[in-house]
């Protein structure tokens, strides 16, 4: 779909969008030199590596590698899709995002963000109007039972869809397309032989946010005994259950001030927990944990409890957040996990036991590394020595999912005193078992090796256009260096078309041209690359290369024609001529080995 945005476009954009700006708006940046510099957020940090360049428009961090564009930045940082940062970026300038036709239906797909999010709101408030409505009564009475303030209602905007098969279609759908749009949001649902219905009809509705406070889905739940008890929105172009997380939005300021996030299981545990003053909690939709609400809550607070019923559904849910959290455990960042007795949950036990008696149990959160052991220590005998065993093999590839690290060495130590291993044994065993993850799976923009790495030459030409687009308008006869045959030099041509092609292309631009190619990874290294000849006096420095690559073509072309006298026993006549000619010219130039 990123292709339906035309590339001059993404010029435009990051042209006139700036970098330091968008960045400084969420990790606040500190001028060093002519580029600004902050601790990474990308991975934990003291001093700071991570620098956003002005010129270049490009982030990197020296530490751990991440890099790229705004663009890039928005994706890695905000965790939107292409496409959505695009969108962010030229919200901010102003700018609409135009889309190139053809594929019409992704287009018109795209194009409906907008105006999806334009009928969550509509519909939330039609919602909200219900409980003033006769028929909402009983919803506000449900409400009422349950000990929910019409004050904490209006905060969370919570709703009633009546009864009937059609009352929002008819408010809200006024034409066809209008109803397909219903359909679309998830909303209504279209009927085989044609024609529309609500998709919820009797339930109290909980709009639910994203993390910018734009409402992106509902879930509806029954006021009796029904089943399902809960309806949420379906997957939407705006809605995935994997990402969003309810209450984020209103709890983000609570989560920073307190430094820890609540994470519980029920909309009606985050609306009763914050109506007695625990404002920093938040609820996955009826899904486990993922790694991407995680890295999402990662980003407001290092500190982490999950708050799970004692039952047996809620210990298999705890289990599975804790091998979801694993990965994503580093320096620094917590997690802990609270069981509460059998048959509460937040919502009852805060109601009964009050937000102090809450919050001392919050307190008595269970360390994931406790958690963790004392769980697999469950599943053995301690006492024997194969019950030792068992426990290594239980926590092996748990652990092998940590990173390497302060952390990692904690759970080995506390593995070898309980199994009553030799540490440095532990060690040894655990690698053997392979898949001791030294990166963590899906780190952010990691430049890796490219597959072709271009020879340092043609990669230095390639750096100095990069970094000083302004050079490409210095090469007008690429006749005198161009040897196709050269490693990289196809890309140092493209690179050359692009920035002639449009003058006034910044570094960012050039690479965003090249997202999702094989030359993505390296020119963002190359972006970045320190090199003596990159530091003064670029444009001379820039002759000398260009000169270098001609002596480099003439020799290529030179060993090209020789090697086929030698082969075929003669050359054509206009071989010949081009072979005296190369040796002539290769004469002029002072012998260098200029191969490298
Ligand atoms: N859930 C769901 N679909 C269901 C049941 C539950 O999506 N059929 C999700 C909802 O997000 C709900 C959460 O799982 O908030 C927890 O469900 P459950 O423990 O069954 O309900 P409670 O939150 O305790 O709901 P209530 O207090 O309203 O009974
Ligand atoms: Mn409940």
């Amino acid at each position: 779909m990123a292709g339906l945005i035309p590339k001059t476009f993404i010029d435009e954009l990051l042209t006139r969008a700036d970098i330091v700006e968008v960045i400084d708006a969420r990790v606040p940046l500190k001028k060093a030199g002519k580029d600004y510099k902050a601790c990474c957020p990308f991975h934990e940090e003291k001093t700071p590596s991570f620098t956003v360049s002005p010129d270049k428009q490009f982030y990197h961090c020296f530490g751990c590698g991440a890099h790229g564009t705004a663009i890039g930045f928005l994706m890695e940082y905000e965790h939107m899709g292409f496409p959505e940062a695009v969108e962010e970026l030229a919200g901010r300038l102003g700018l609409t995002v135009p889309r190139e036709g053809g594929v019409a239906g992704a287009a018109a797909k795209e194009h409906g963000g907008a105006e999806l999010l334009e009928i969550m709101q509509d519909a939330a408030r039609f919602y909200r109007d219900q409980l003033r409505e006769p028929p909402g009564r009983s919803a506000v009475d449900y409400l009422k039972a349950r000990g929910v303030t019409g004050e904490i209602a209006a905060e969370f905007g919570l709703g009633f869809a009546p009864d009937g098969w059609d009352h929002l279609v008819r408010a809200l759908g006024k034409d066809d397309a209008a109803r397909e749009r219903l359909a679309h949001a998830g909303l209504a649902v279209k009927k085989e032989g044609g024609g529309f219905y609500d998709r919820f009809r009797n339930r109290v509705m909980f709009p639910i946010h994203d993390y910018r406070g734009r409402i992106v889905g509902f879930g509806g739940r029954v006021l009796g005994k029904e089943e399902p008890k809960y309806l949420n929105s379906p997957e939407t172009p705006l809605f995935h259950k994997g990402r969003e997380l309810y209450g984020l939005f209103r709890a983000r300021e609570a989560i920073k001030r307190e430094g820890r996030v609540l994470v519980v299981e029920g909309y009606m545990d985050v609306v009763a927990l914050a109506q007695h003053g625990v404002d920093n909690a938040v609820a996955t939709l009826g899904t486990a944990t993922t790694h991407d609400h995680l890295e999402r809550i990662f980003r407001f607070t290092q500190d982490i409890v999950f708050c799970f019923d004692g039952d047996r559904a809620g210990r298999e849910a705890a289990w599975r957040a804790l091998e979801t959290a694993l990965p994503a455990l580093r320096e620094g960042r917590q997690v802990s996990f609270l069981f509460l007795p059998e048959g509460e949950d937040p919502d009852t036990l805060v109601r009964k036991e009050g937000a102090e008696a809450f919050r001392a149990r919050l307190r008595q959160a269970a360390p994931l590394p406790d958690y963790l052991f004392q769980t697999l220590a469950g599943q053995v005998d301690l006492g024997r020595l194969d019950g030792r065993a068992r426990l290594v093999e239980l926590a092996r590839p748990l652990l092998s999912n940590v990173s390497h690290g302060v952390l990692r060495q904690m759970l080995l130590d506390r593995l070898a005193e309980l199994s009553r291993v030799d540490p440095g044994k532990l060690a040894a065993l655990m690698s053997a078992g392979g898949a001791a993850t030294e990166n963590r799976p899906g780190a952010p923009g990691r430049a890796g090796a490219g597959p072709k790495e271009p020879p340092s030459m043609v990669r230095l030409a390639i750096a100095m256009v990069l970094q000083h687009p302004e050079l490409a308008a210095k090469v007008t006869d690429r006749s005198t260096f161009v040897d196709q045959e050269l490693p990289g030099m196809p890309l140092f041509l493209a690179v050359l078309d692009l920035l002639q092609g449009s003058p006034g292309l910044n570094t960012a631009a050039v690479i965003e041209h090249f997202r999702g190619t094989e030359h993505e990874a390296p020119l963002a290294k190359l972006a970045v690359w320190q090199h003596p000849a990159l530091a003064q006096d670029v444009m001379a420095e820039f002759q000398g290369v260009l000169g270098q690559l001609h002596r480099s073509a003439i020799k290529m072309q030179t060993e090209r024609l020789l090697h086929k006298q030698r082969v075929q026993g003669s050359l054509t006549p206009e071989e010949k001529v081009e072979l005296a000619r190369l040796l002539a010219e290769k004469a002029r130039h002072q012998p260098v080995s200029d191969r490298d």
